[in-house]
């Protein structure tokens, strides 16, 4: 594919999604990342990686800002984990200041990029890149509904014993514990979760576990990794998006998206909302009927989002 992407952050998901596109045979992949060589060390072999795959990708990784010139699309990872003593604030400084000095960038160098954000707490992460880049609304996103919503379908085809690919679900709101899964839009086989309950093919104490155990996806993995977080479920997520926007596939995704009044948020925020994702970057919003109790779950959702952008405002993040 004639494009270039941008991988800010070449760690574990950063590395991941550089195979993927080099699998996928993009013409440029670019990887940036503050510790020297690191980058320039996973270009070197993803490189080699695609010349045995025969993919003819232009691979190069450096910790300078301007191997980010002209890309078209940047993914970025770029952050440190919670580490032993660190509390909640800590790692939000930490990585707020990342967020500044790639949002940055981002303007200085590829200003017209379309740009995913993955690095956690997400959704107060994305609007600060946001606030730092200034790209527009419909050009920056946050990744986390994707691998919400593939976390629940693999656990609901697990129950059912039936393929993943016939369970179609949507987890919407935060990246956290307020995540909604959308019960009453979730497929299986065709059936509404709704109905398999109601059928009493899904005990609801079955399904409430079911939901439980996708809000604590990312916790369950972490624990048993001991030294890390998931990445390969992430960074196939990530590609998914990247995807949508340089192939134009006009995909129907959760998506963290800009939202405003119109999802009865209390402030303008990142918000996993369902997006149609294409050249344009967020080209439409789409407007569900929520239920009252879906309603009530988004607007938890955001209260949670809020409560960490006002974290922002007083860690003096979002002063200006
Ligand atoms: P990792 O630790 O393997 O990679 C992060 C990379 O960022 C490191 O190589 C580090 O050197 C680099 N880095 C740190 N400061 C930087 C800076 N100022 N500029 C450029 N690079 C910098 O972490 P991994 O596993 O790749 O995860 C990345 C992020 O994604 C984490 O914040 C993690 O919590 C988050 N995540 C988000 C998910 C989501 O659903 N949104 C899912 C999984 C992880
Ligand atoms: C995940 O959901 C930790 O956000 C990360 O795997």
């Amino acid at each position: 594919m004639n494009k270039k992407l941008g991988l800010v952050g070449a760690g574990n998901i950063g590395g991941t999604l550089g195979l993927l596109a080099a699998l996928a045979e993009y013409q440029e992949i670019a990887l940036f990342d503050v510790k020297p060589g690191l980058a320039k060390g996973k270009a070197l072999d993803l490189g080699q990686a695609a010349a045995l795959h025969g993919s003819s990708s232009r691979i190069t990784g450096s910790d300078s800002f301007a191997i980010l010139e002209d890309c078209d699309c940047v993914v970025v990872t770029a952050g440190s984990p919670r580490l032993p003593g660190m509390s909640r604030d800590d790692l939000l400084s930490v990585n707020a200041k990342v967020m500044q000095s790639v949002g940055q960038a981002i303007a200085q160098y590829c200003p017209g990029a379309f740009v995913i954000c993955v690095t956690n707490p997400l959704d107060a992460m994305v609007y600060l890149l946001q606030h730092a880049s200034k790209i527009p609304d419909h050009r920056i996103v946050g990744m986390a509904g994707i691998l919400d919503s593939a976390r629940f379908r693999y656990f609901l085809s697990d129950y059912f014993k039936t393929g993943v690919q016939n369970i179609h679900a949507l987890v919407l709101g935060g990246h956290g514990d307020t995540m909604v899964p959308l019960v009453r839009h979730t497929l299986v086989d065709g059936i509404s979760l709704e109905k398999h309950v109601e059928l009493g093919r899904l005990p609801a104490a079955d399904l409430e576990a079911i939901i439980q155990r996708t809000r604590q996806g990312g916790g369950e993995i972490v624990a048993l990794l001991q030294t890390g977080s998931a990445f390969i479920a992430p960074a196939r997520s990530a590609f998914e998006m990247v995807q949508a926007h340089l192939r134009d596939e006009k995909k129907l995704l959760p998506v963290a998206a800009k939202v405003t009044v119109e999802f009865n948020v209390p402030q303008p925020m990142f918000l996993g909302v369902p997006v149609i994702l294409g050249a344009k970057g967020v080209e439409k919003i789409i407007q569900y009927e929520f239920t009252e109790q879906e309603q009530q779950g988004l607007t938890n959702s955001a209260a949670a989002v809020a409560s960490l952008i006002e974290d922002m405002h007083r860690l003096g993040f979002l002063s200006e």
